[in-house]
């Protein structure tokens, strides 16, 4: 069975690798989904993110059957790839209200979806690509949150 991982990724990090990682172990194949805009202010081009996805999972040893970038909505993305399972981390309980709707809301829109929800590793429970940029930009050190693909695309971005 294959399964699609829906995401901003502004940009990738340990966290997201570490939920795309425990998928390829479930799935035969993981599509990564990088989506092109959103409500959310965005650092990076849809471009630099996915080839930040490719560059981070390059760098763990990760094989991806894919990593796409999609416009429009997840349910009609998920239609024309033919794939009826999305995949999404559950970090703490306020991710919760928000993937309850989302998984509702996408139901609703396709009953032939579902969603399932990986944990990440305890060490990322906490981790947001806000936060990451935000340490960043204040001339922190992020090796431990991200791979050195988009510390160092995070570096420059951020000391302008
Ligand atoms: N480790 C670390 N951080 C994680 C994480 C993990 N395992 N999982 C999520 N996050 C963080 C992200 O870094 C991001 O942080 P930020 O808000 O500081 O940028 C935050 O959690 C949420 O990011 P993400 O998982 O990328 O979700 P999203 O809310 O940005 O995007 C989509 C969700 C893209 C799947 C959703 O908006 C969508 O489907 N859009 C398409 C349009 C659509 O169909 N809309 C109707 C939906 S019902």
């Amino acid at each position: 069975m294959k399964a699609v991982y829906p995401g901003t990724f502004d940009p990738a990090t340990r966290g997201h690798v570490d939920i795309i990682r425990r998928a390829t172990q479930i799935f035969d194949g993981v599509e990564v989904a990088v989506v092109r805009s959103s409500r959310k202010e965005l650092t990076f081009s849809a471009e630099e993110r996915a080839a930040l996805v490719r560059g981070s999972l390059e760098e763990a040893g990760i094989r991806v059957a894919a990593v796409t970038i999609f416009d429009g909505l997840l349910v009609d993305f998920m239609r024309s790839a033919g794939h009826t399972v999305f995949l999404r981390g559950l970090r703490a309980i306020s991710d919760f209200e928000f993937e309850l709707q989302m998984q509702l809301m996408n139901r609703k829109l396709d009953p032939g979806i579902t969603g399932l929800y990986l944990l990440p590793s305890e060490e990322y429970i906490y981790l947001s690509s806000t936060l990451v940029k935000e340490i960043a930009s204040r001339g922190g050190d992020v090796s431990f949150f991200v791979f050195p693909c988009v510390e160092s695309i995070l570096r420059e971005r951020m000391a302008r």
